[in-house]
């Protein structure tokens, strides 16, 4: 036994020393490509000194292709990755990033093959104004015509800011934003469970992706995430934790960088229910002490988990820590006063939120949908920071996207947009109040007046599932 356990120590240690060999290879690399495009600065093309650095290059990425198809380096939320490992960076390689950043690209990969010449003429291509691979839609089309065979540039997911909608390559829509990230949750989950390395990479691109959507527009994916789901409670919970807490990162204007990391605190937050037994999470009726002890255990199981995920901010670790530390019912408990990291209250905070929105379809438990806001508002400054909770009732309004309102004017609308006012969205009106659906189609303010009268007001909301509404085809 005792031997085993030094054994599998001794791998661990050996898989340690290869991880940052590994890393390191990495960074020599991507420092070797910023001296190749420095000196495409300085040199002609022949020149032998570029030529020189050129080569030093292919031989680095040629010695780290000998057992795997393609050396890859993707740039998310302004760190850099070898594979699932982040590298560090020095100014020199940061400096690269910008020069990548200003150009959208958000990765490059070498292919077996590669030559010299190829890596100088991607140097030069680099070295021209921003606007020159930017402004091309397929920047891989540009370096295909420079004879650049085996080096492929990746998009960033960026979105195009004069017409609102997304540039050719990275153009997704919302519903396909949010299914790309209920699969990495998916992922994620396996991989946990078969105790092999997550996919860090994968889950980085889908987080990086719903960032720029969130920036652009954080209705489209608000809406999607106020749709609940019956058979897949538990991803889709995930998926609007991170929407929620990462919208609301951008509704405070938090730096891009620190609504991706709230964004994969969200996806992260409670992936310690992996080691509480399934039956429990899904037990419909009430849990018994026992059981409910080992549900309060999912934020430490899942800190240690994540401190395990090579790459991984740590503030996702802090958030699936702390995210139930709230109030008098907090767990787990910790000596003293719990001082929530500002991430874990806004994870908490969308957690809840989601949670209680939830529970009128999951329980079957009848609270109108504006009911949840009124309970955050309840619970302000008290389990939840108070200025969290008004930023985040003024992001979703007092009645969110998807809800459905009863208007006075016997109309029913579906709430697409907030407005200024937050008793007044913007509605889609769907039909009459007689119980059937008939679309009208018309989007409409209730801040519309006639005669200095409004011309629509709220009167109540309706529970979809009453009236048999499916909202989510108007909210895709
Ligand atoms: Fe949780
Ligand atoms: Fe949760």
């Amino acid at each position: 036994m005792a031997e085993e356990q030094n054994d599998s120590r001794g791998d661990a240690r050996q898989s340690f020393y290869a991880k940052q060999q590994l890393i390191e290879s990495a960074r020599s690399a991507f420092q070797l490509l910023s001296a190749v495009i420095k000196n495409a600065t300085l040199y002609p093309e022949a020149h032998p000194f570029l030529l020189t650095s050129a080569d030093k290059l292919r031989i680095k990425i040629e010695s780290m292709l000998t057992n795997r198809k393609e050396v890859a380096f993707y740039l998310v939320g302004g760190e850099l990755f070898f594979e699932t490992f982040s590298v560090p960076i020095d100014q020199t390689l940061s400096l690269l990033m910008e020069q990548f950043i200003a150009r959208d690209i958000g990765g490059i990969a070498f292919r077996p093959g590669l030559k010299s010449l190829e890596l100088i003429r991607l140097a030069g291509l680099i070295n021209k104004e921003p606007e020159f691979l930017t402004g091309q839609s397929v920047a891989n089309d540009v370096i295909v015509k420079e004879g650049i065979t085996h080096i492929e540039l990746q998009r960033v997911l960026l979105v195009d800011k004069d017409m609102g909608s997304a540039i050719k390559e990275g153009k997704k829509k919302a519903s396909e934003i949010y299914k790309d990230a209920m699969d990495a949750v998916k992922d994620m989950i396996q991989a946990v469970q078969m105790d092999k390395t997550a996919s860090l990479r994968k889950m980085n691109t889908i987080v990086q992706g719903m960032v720029d959507f969130i920036m652009d527009n954080r209705d489209a994916l608000m809406g999607l995430s106020c749709i609940k789901m019956y058979d897949e409670y538990t991803f889709a919970h995930s998926v609007n934790t991170s929407i929620l807490a990462s919208s609301l990162g951008s509704f405070l204007s938090f730096e891009k960088q620190q609504i991706a990391a709230l964004g994969i605190a969200g996806l992260m937050h409670d992936i310690g229910k992996v080691n509480v037994p399934h039956e429990i999470i899904n037990k419909p009726g009430k849990l018994t002490f026992d059981e409910w002890e080992q549900v309060r255990r999912h934020p430490v199981e899942g800190a240690l988990l994540l401190a395990e995920v090579p790459g991984l901010s740590k503030l996702a670790m802090v958030a699936a820590f702390e995210h139930h530390q709230h109030g008098t019912q907090g767990y787990p408990r910790v000596a003293g006063e719990p001082r929530l990291h500002p991430f874990s209250q806004i994870v908490s905070l969308a957690d809840a939120y989601d949670a209680l929105t939830a529970a009128r379809v999951y329980y079957s438990i009848q609270m109108p949908v504006d009911q949840a806001i009124k309970i955050l508002l309840s619970k302000r400054g008290t389990i939840f920071n108070g200025v969290l909770v008004k930023a985040f009732v003024n992001m979703v309004g007092m009645f969110p996207i998807g809800t459905i309102l009863k208007l006075d004017t016997g109309e029913v609308g579906l709430v697409k947009h907030q407005t200024r006012d937050l008793l007044r969205p913007r509605v889609l009106l769907l039909t009459k109040f007689d119980g059937s659906e008939k679309e009208t189609g018309v989007e409409t303010s209730l801040l519309e007046t006639v005669g200095g009268k409004y011309k629509r007001t709220i009167v109540g909301t309706i529970n979809p599932y009453e009236m048999k509404i499916n909202i989510k085809k108007y909210l895709e």
